[in-house]
């Protein structure tokens, strides 16, 4: 049993916000090789009304992820992202369900997803269920996943 304390907040200020993108740099950017001008775009802008994630450990950030609106009642999850180094932990657990209770808060009842692929099994074991077929983004296989959370 892990006994890490993370902390996971929404963004608040510009050096949390600054410490969620340099997760995301070293996971997607650096890591998974996505181009910068994919991996940051218009959703990250201030006023998007994007709320963003990031998890401190020991005042270090070592997590983040997005939701925004998708459409009426339905919610959009991106950019989950866990440094190396704290994976198999239950972090990126821990993360999504910060996310859908701050999706219950704002009304979503659907939550969407594009999993990369390697990740389907992580959002199944949350509840989320594949759809559509796979495709690419990025240089990477996505696939669509859902979540009913009036079901949960
Ligand atoms: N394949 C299969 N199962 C996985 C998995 C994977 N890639 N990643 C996690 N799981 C399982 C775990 O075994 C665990 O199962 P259990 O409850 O039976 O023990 C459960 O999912 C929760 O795992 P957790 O430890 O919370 O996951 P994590 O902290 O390692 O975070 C990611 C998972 C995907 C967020 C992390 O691997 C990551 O950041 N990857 C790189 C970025 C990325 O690909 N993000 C997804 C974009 S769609």
């Amino acid at each position: 049993m892990n006994q890490t304390t993370y902390q996971i907040q929404s963004v608040n200020n510009e050096k949390e916000m600054a410490d969620a993108l340099s997760v995301r740099k070293a996971v997607f950017i650096v890591e998974q090789e996505v181009p910068a001008d994919l991996e940051i775009d218009a959703h990250d802008e201030a006023n998007s009304g994007t709320i963003h994630f990031v998890v401190y450990k020991e005042e270090q950030p070592v997590g983040a992820s997005r939701l925004r609106t998708y459409a009426p009642g339905v919610g959009k999850i991106e950019r989950v992202a866990v440094l190396q180094s704290e994976r198999g932990t239950g972090l990126g657990r821990q993360i999504m369900m910060a996310m859908e209770e701050t999706a219950q808060d704002q009304g979503y009842e659907t939550l969407k997803l594009n999993a990369q692929t390697h990740a389907q099994r992580f959002y199944e074991k949350l509840g989320y269920e594949a759809y559509g077929d796979i495709f690419d983004d990025a240089g990477i296989e996505h696939i669509a996943m859902v979540k009913n959370l009036r079901e949960k």
